[in-house]
């Protein structure tokens, strides 16, 4: 089945979400399911549901909401991962279950202790055992470029007779390049009976800068779906980019055979902004496509030629991807309606208590600055979205700072329910806050970073600060944005906190996820 239609299949919410500082809860998860279905991926791996209770809840909800794109749960062969994720996926229009099982030698020996033939009967159990939930199934043979090429084809062919529709080639490691990634897709197509019934898929890692590669060079071998995600988050160096894939194959379509996909491309700014403030991690400034220098012509030369034919050093616009001109959005006479609008453009559904909550911040932000801008409004969606289920609540924060003081920090915040103030002394105005801010709320956790950004120009910009808090080794970083930095990192340091709490619920209910 190789057509000439791409299907996009977005794993941000799951290999994503995976990555170390990216995990979202739901309503951040919700938030961006709306975006990637408004951005045309074809299938949306929402979550892995046995993996925790969170995680479960998430799938259950985006299949729940959305009626267009596909969305899939993940699973191991194991009757409980795939029974889990067939009852996260029942309220969805359009299931798929992905199983996968490790084929590589390395895995079979040392992880899965396990003879090729039983992996063979676990395909063939576990495919058929998904099939009797959803007519959608995936299969994906973990670490498949390290295993070997035979078995492979006896383990397609395998998934392929127990009924799986999409045969996935993972590159888990990051290990391949892209010469070898084709000849394995081209080897799998000839060797495997009936693999034209099939879509044959790729899923690669970045561990060597060659995720984006790999999976293009599998595509111009036969493979119809990539795995990918929004500004190429996952596991360790990420994964495949969906972004460069994507405009790789709509500004070269010479080279790629004119194959499409059904990615609406002025949606792909939009939703690497909503992403970035969502997680808190900004996109590098040269990431490709969706970097800040991305369209930035700095030479000279370049800049005359620009000037002259855009043509000469661009080859494709910043329209072309939704990306606006810095440009003024709303101002302070801007009603509800506007303000809800554009809200909603920039991926944010905001109702009740939530949607009066930001529209207050944005009246009070445009009575301080003469503009708002993009950003101002992500900053302020971004902050009611995570807000939902929090421990945490920063109230008023009043600080003493200066040459002929002690920095001297009062905070007042809501704990579980309860009003709290503290002052505390420090070696600094940020010092004093995060020191009450962590005798408030009874926490431990180490700041391992701390960086301060003008969201935009001019001196009344808001201060968008991040602030990494290390807890039991895990990682959260936490962003807050207001016109005060000592504010912004009062909510940065707050919306940190709330997150490591949030994970210690989840793993106190979870299981293993076991890859
Ligand atoms: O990288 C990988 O192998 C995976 C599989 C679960 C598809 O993420
Ligand atoms: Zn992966």
């Amino acid at each position: 089945m190789s057509g000439d239609r791409i299907r996009i299949f977005d794993t941000t919410l799951r290999d994503g979400e995976q990555s170390p500082g990216c995990s979202m809860n739901l309503a951040e998860k919700l938030t961006l399911g709306r975006q990637l279905e408004r951005l045309g991926v074809d299938v949306i791996e929402a979550g892995f549901p046995i993996a925790s209770e969170g995680d479960f809840e998430a799938v259950r909800a985006v299949a729940r909401e959305l009626r267009e794109t596909q969305v899939c749960g993940l699973a191991r062969t194991a009757s409980a991962d795939i029974e889990r994720a067939a009852r996260a996926l029942e309220g969805a229009a359009r299931p798929r279950i992905h199983t996968f099982i490790a084929t590589s030698d390395i895995h079979l020996e040392h992880k899965l202790r396990m003879s090729r033939a039983r992996v063979l009967e676990e395909v063939d159990r576990a495919v058929r055992e998904a099939r009797r939930h959803c007519d959608d199934v995936e299969f994906s043979a973990e670490d498949a470029t390290r295993s070997d090429w035979d078995f492979l084809v006896e383990v397609f062919g395998a998934a392929l007779r127990a009924g799986a529709s999409t045969l996935n080639v993972p590159d888990t490691v990051g290990y391949t390049t892209p010469g070898e990634y084709a000849a394995l897709i081209r080897h799998l197509l000839a060797r495997v009976p009936g693999i034209d019934r099939a879509v044959v898929s790729v899923h690669c890692h970045d561990d060597l800068g060659l995720a984006v590669a790999n999976s293009l060079a599998a595509v111009l071998a036969g493979a119809r779906q990539i795995e990918c995600t929004v500004n190429g988050i996952g596991e360790r160096a990420g994964n495949t980019s969906m972004e460069e894939c994507v405009m790789a194959v709509k500004t070269r379509p010479e080279v790629f055979r004119h194959l499409e996909t059904g990615i609406r491309a002025t949606e792909i700014y939009p939703s690497s902004r909503l992403l970035s403030s969502i997680i808190g991690i900004p996109v590098q400034p040269n990431k490709a496509i969706v970097g800040d220098n991305a369209f930035a012509h700095e030479a000279g030369i370049h800049q005359d030629g620009v000037l002259k034919a855009a043509i000469t050093y661009e080859i494709m616009t910043p329209q072309s991807i939704g990306r606006p001109s810095n440009e003024l959005v709303l101002g302070k006479h801007s009603g509800r309606h506007a303000f809800r609008d554009r809200m909603l453009e920039l991926g944010f559904t905001l109702e009740g208590d939530g949607f009066e909550a930001a529209f207050r911040r944005f009246k009070d932000l445009a009575d301080k600055k003469k503009v708002v801008y993009t950003e101002d409004l992500e900053a302020i969606a971004a902050d009611v979205v995570v807000a939902s289920d929090d421990r945490f609540v920063l109230g008023d924060v009043a600080i003493v700072a200066g040459t002929f003081a002690t920095p001297t920090a009062t905070v007042e915040m809501v704990v579980d329910g309860a009003e709290r103030k503290a002052t505390a002394l420090g070696v600094g105005p940020v010092d004093a806050i995060f020191k009450a801010i962590a005798t408030l709320t009874e926490t431990k956790s180490e700041l391992v970073r701390y960086q301060v950004n003008a969201i935009t120009g001019g001196m009344d910009a808001l201060g968008e600060v991040s602030v990494t808090l290390s807890e039991d080794g895990r990682r959260m970083i936490g962003h807050g944005a207001h016109t005060d930095i000592l504010v912004a990192s009062g909510k940065a340091y707050v919306h940190a906190l709330n997150k490591l709490e949030w994970h210690k619920r989840q793993r106190a209910r979870s299981e293993p996820r076991g890859i």
